[in-house]
């Protein structure tokens, strides 16, 4: 056992003298490492862009910073085990850390290599480690967008084309067959758009009105099912969402049945949105979810982390208020459509439940 020790022991010396001799060959000592840190990080807090994102998590912790890089990066250079931490769990939920901003960081480094390294090799050395760190550190810094069509949305996840799919898309059971599905993140309830003039408050209350809803959607089986149970109204069919909404904005319809987020919108393009508002017990619920590739289940995981994550923080929260409840660009429209409970009740238990297992009221 002893024996193991002291061999241990000698090929970690072994180890630590053989990375010495090579940073000596490059003029890299403790005393270039102090100043490379000392001034790297004075020009990151000067950085227009890096100093913010810097600043929000260290600020009043500067000193504590400035000591730790120094033993990364001795420990990283001298293999002395000077460094114990956990870069990659530090680097969660540093407020803005977005993409663009590791070439930043690498081409500051590499800036400041440039001027004070001792030579060449020592300025290669410390790029060629800093990129490969960078790039255990945050393997999720390239994003590429492509646009996607209700046809052609499942067909490019099932090839590979698209990793993550982010659309009004519902999580469904005969879907689940071919994708699969992150937790939900939207619940849409199917209600009724109506005139607040027409003083109807609830689905009793449409009982001997006209009801349009838009051809050829789930909301025309749900409306007849609603008619078998008992409730008497006239049912019209539009050709698209925007003709269902000017029926009743003209008052040829009461009501417009239909996804709320989809009357919300509707509703919100018209010239006076405040004359209407959404009634009536849902029709029926779909969860709305990030689509993705089937049995990738550490890739599922990966990504319903950073939904809780996003959850927990209260970023998704802001994100909802911010596009629902707040005017948006270009015409600074306000949806105005309130977080529904359900979803309150999806965010406290994260799940990926498919519309199956959401029950028709
Ligand atoms: C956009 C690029 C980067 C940003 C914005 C960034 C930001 C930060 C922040 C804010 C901290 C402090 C975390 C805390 O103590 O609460 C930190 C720590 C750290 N960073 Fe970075 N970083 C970046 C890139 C890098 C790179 C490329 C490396 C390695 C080459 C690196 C290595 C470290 C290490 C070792 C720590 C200390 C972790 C610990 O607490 O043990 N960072 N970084």
């Amino acid at each position: 056992m002893e024996n193991e020790i002291q061999a241990r022991a000698a090929h970690l010396a072994g180890i630590r003298e053989k990375a010495e001799a090579e940073m000596a060959r490059m003029g890299i000592d403790a005393a270039f490492i102090d100043r490379l840190v000392e001034t790297f990080y004075g020009r990151v807090q000067a950085h227009p862009r890096l100093g913010p994102v810097f600043d929000g998590r260290l600020a009043g912790r500067w000193p504590d910073h400035m000591e730790k890089m120094k033993r990364f990066w001795s420990s990283v250079a001298f293999k002395n085990g000077a460094y114990g931490g956990k870069p990659v769990q530090a680097h969660l939920g540093v407020q803005n850390m977005t993409p663009e901003l590791f070439p930043q960081w690498l081409e500051l480094f590499s800036q400041t290599l440039t001027e004070i390294a001792p030579g060449k090799a020592a300025h290669d050395w410390f790029m060629a480690t800093a990129e490969r760190i960078a790039k255990s550190l945050f393997p999720q810094a390239q994003v590429r967008y492509q646009a996607v069509t209700s046809q052609n949305r499942m067909p490019l996840v099932q090839n590979g084309t698209v990793d993550l799919e982010c659309g009004s898309t519902s999580n469904t059971a005969s879907r689940k067959e071919q994708v699969d599905f992150a937790n939900t993140t939207y619940i849409t309830e199917a209600r009724y758009a109506v005139k607040k003039s027409a003083g109807i408050e609830s689905t009793e209350q449409l009982a001997g009105r006209t009801i349009v809803t838009t051809t050829g959607t789930t909301l025309v089986p749900r409306l007849r099912k609603l008619e078998r149970d008992g409730l008497k109204f006239n049912l019209i069919m539009a050709k698209d969402h925007a003709e269902s909404m000017l029926m009743v904005a003209q008052g040829r319809a009461d009501a417009f049945a239909m996804d709320d987020n989809t009357l919300a919108g509707n509703i919100a393009m018209l010239k006076n949105p405040q004359d209407f508002r959404i009634v009536g017990t849902p029709l029926g619920r779909e969860p709305i979810a990030l689509m993705l590739r089937r049995n990738d289940a550490a890739f599922k995981q990966a990504v319903d982390a950073e939904i809780s994550r996003l959850i927990q923080s209260g970023e998704l929260r802001a994100m909802y208020d911010k596009w629902f409840m707040s005017p948006i660009a270009p015409a600074n429209v306000n949806l105005n459509l309130p977080f529904p409970p359900s979803l309150e009740t999806a965010f406290a238990q994260p799940n990926s439940d498919p519309a199956e297992a959401y029950a028709m009221p």
